[in-house]
């Protein structure tokens, strides 16, 4: 349950429409928080918040891309005049994949708008604000990625580790302020994102999962790997300083058509 006095009323869940912001909002409702949620496509937005109204909650809904320069503006006029105690930066998947001198400048743009800019900028409005207040808490949505450099992943991969190391100095700076940061770092998830791309969902993490792992952990930053097995096995395979050049090269983010196997050798990780 969480606490609403600390980290309420409202709850702003930057790509909140499906997968793991879909879950954190339903069950941010059912604690009775109210609800901003953000995303492109307006009907899933939509839909989520006619179910969460349904079962009673206040909800807004803000369509907008976060690549955009005025996306935050544009959030702000859905947020200026009430109290959001709880950040949730959800969005930031990556869809294309690539050599990075080589992939359309706005795809590359785009992921590193979203995950860099878009945490920073959204963090700075809301956190500042919630410091005035002396409470409140931010969830930045991360990934196993964050912890090694990818080929074809370039941008996302650097993106997340900014993610990462971002989060654990505010961590360090709004504890004192009363403010909760946790980066949560995410593995392989069954989210709607996946599924379109085609890829093998039946081994990866349920989005439920992971949101709760968030919420039950605001309070216990920098940094929450996500309890999958085989997930802090990897990130401790793959975040060690020494013979970068060996691990880069022989555990870097597999190909897609390779995800099932990777999968599985991921899971295996914590049997061994
Ligand atoms: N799924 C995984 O296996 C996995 C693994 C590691 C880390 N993660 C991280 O977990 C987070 C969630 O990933 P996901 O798989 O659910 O995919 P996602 O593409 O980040 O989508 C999540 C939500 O964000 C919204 N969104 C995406 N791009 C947006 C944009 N440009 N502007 C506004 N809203 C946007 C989506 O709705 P719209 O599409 O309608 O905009 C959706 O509501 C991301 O930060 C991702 O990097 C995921």
């Amino acid at each position: 349950m969480m606490d609403i006095a600390k980290y309420g009323p409202w709850a702003l869940v930057v790509g909140g429409s499906e997968g793991v912001g879909a879950a954190f909002a339903r069950m941010l409702a059912a604690d009775g928080f109210k609800l901003v949620l953000v995303a492109r496509k307006p009907a899933p937005l939509d839909e989520l918040a006619e179910e969460l109204r349904g079962a009673g909650a206040e909800v807004r809904t803000v369509s907008v891309d976060l690549a955009r320069p005025d996306a935050l503006e544009r959030v702000r006029a859905a947020t200026d005049g009430i109290e959001v105690g709880l950040l949730i930066y959800n969005a930031g998947a990556n869809n294309t994949r690539g050599r990075f001198v080589e992939l359309p400048e706005d795809v590359t743009q785009s992921v590193i708008a979203i995950n860099v800019l878009g945490q920073a900028n959204f963090t700075r409005h809301y956190g500042a604000l919630m410091a005035q207040r002396g409470r409140g808490g931010i969830i930045l949505g991360g990934s196993l990625s964050s912890y090694l450099g990818s080929p074809t992943l370039a941008a996302y991969t650097g993106a997340k580790a900014f993610s990462r190391i971002f989060s654990e100095a505010l961590w360090a700076e709004m504890a004192p302020l009363g403010v909760d940061v946790l980066h949560l770092n995410i593995g392989f998830t069954a989210t709607p994102a996946m599924q379109r791309l085609g890829m093998p969902v039946d081994l990866a993490e349920t989005p439920e999962q992971v949101a709760k792992e968030g919420l039950e952990n605001i309070s216990k930053g920098p940094v929450r790997i996500v309890s999958t097995p085989g997930n802090l096995e990897r990130a401790r395979l793959i975040n060690g300083i020494d013979n970068r050049a060996e691990t880069v090269l022989a555990h870097a983010i597999a190909p897609r058509e390779q995800t099932a196997q990777a999968a599985r050798e991921q899971r295996e990780l914590a049997g061994g």
